[in-house]
C-alpha cells in the first residue's frame, strides 16, 4: 500500500502573488541552473517547479524537462509556459520514469519528511544521475522565525508544532543523502542576505502562512505588524527590507 500522503505545511499559494513579491527566488536560482548544466536531451526532473519560470530555462536549454508540484495552482502555471508537470506530493515515489539529473531551487526545505523525498529522488535517477540542487540551509531566516514566534507567543498562541521549514546543516544533509544511497560530491552554505522588492510585509504574506494559519483576519494582521516591528534592525532606510537568507547549495549522485 502507498503511504499516506504527508501533510503540507499549511501554505497556500496563489501564483499572480507569488510573482508580485517573490519573483526574486527563481531570478536568484541561476546559479544553480549554471551548476547543472543541462545538456540538450538530457532527461531532467524539476522538483517543485512552482510556477515554472526557472523550469522554462531549463526547457530553453533543449532538455526533456518534467516538473513535479504539489501545488495544483502553481502546477497550472507552469502548464502555462508549456512544461510538463506531474501534480504530486514529492513525499510519494515518481513513477517508473528515469531521469538522468534531478533539479530543485528553493523546495526541499518545504518537505516534511526529507529522508523519503531523498530515496524517491535516489529511485528516480538512473545509475550515476546527478541531484543539483538548493534550499534554505542551516540558520536561515532565523531572525525572521524568531520574531514570528515572538509575536505568536506574545499574543498567546503556541508556534507551528512540527516546525514547518526543513533547514539542515551540509552534515546532515550528507548523512541523509548517503542513507538514501547518493554520494554527496558538494555541499556548501552560503549566506545570502536578500533584498525584498515588496519588504517584508510582501515576505510575509507570500510565505508564513504556516506561522499564521488558523488565526482570523484581525488576529493574523496584528501577528505581522508585530512582527514587522520585531524586525525593524532588518530594514535599512537605503535598501529598504533584507532578509537573512542562508542558501545550502549542493551536488550529489547515485553511484554507477
Ligand atoms: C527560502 O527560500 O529559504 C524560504 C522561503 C520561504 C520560507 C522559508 C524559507
Amino acid at each position: 500500500m502507498p503511504p499516506p500522503p504527508r501533510p503540507a505545511a499549511g501554505q497556500h499559494w496563489d501564483p499572480a502573488a507569488y510573482a508580485a513579491h517573490a519573483a526574486f527566488v527563481p531570478a536568484l536560482g541561476a546559479p544553480v541552473l549554471e551548476l547543472l548544466a543541462p545538456q540538450p536531451g538530457e532527461r531532467i526532473l524539476d522538483l517543485g517547479c512552482g510556477d515554472g519560470v526557472l523550469t522554462a530555462r531549463l526547457l530553453a536549454s533543449g532538455a526533456k524537462v518534467t516538473g513535479i508540484d504539489a501545488d495544483p495552482q502553481l502546477a497550472a502555471a507552469a502548464r502555462g509556459r508549456g512544461i510538463v508537470v506531474t501534480e504530486q506530493d514529492a513525499h510519494t515515489p515518481f513513477g517508473a520514469e528515469v531521469f538522468d539529473a534531478v533539479f530543485s531551487n528553493a523546495a526541499l526545505h518545504w518537505m516534511r519528511d526529507p529522508p523519503t523525498v531523498l530515496s524517491n529522488i535516489a529511485a528516480a535517477l538512473r545509475p550515476g544521475g546527478r541531484l543539483v540542487a538548493e534550499q534554505g540551509g542551516f540558520g536561515n531566516v532565523a531572525a525572521v522565525v524568531t520574531a514570528l514566534t515572538a509575536a505568536l507567543e506574545a499574543g498567546g498562541h503556541p508556534p507551528p508544532d512540527p516546525f514547518p521549514w526543513d533547514f539542515p546543516s551540509p552534515r546532515l544533509l550528507r548523512r541523509r543523502l548517503a542513507a538514501a544511497g547518493l554520494e554527496t560530491v558538494q555541499a556548501t552554505l552560503i549566506p545570502r542576505p536578500t533584498a525584498l522588492p515588496t519588504g517584508m510585509a510582501g515576505w510575509l504574506a507570500t510565505f508564513a502562512d504556516p506561522f499564521l494559519a488558523g488565526q482570523d483576519d484581525a488576529a493574523r494582521a496584528a501577528l505581522r505588524a508585530d512582527t514587522l516591528r520585531r524586525l525593524s534592525a532588518l530594514h535599512d532606510p537605503e535598501e529598504g527590507w533584507i532578509a537573512d537568507y542562508v542558501r545550502l547549495r549542493f551536488v550529489a549522485r547515485r553511484p554507477h
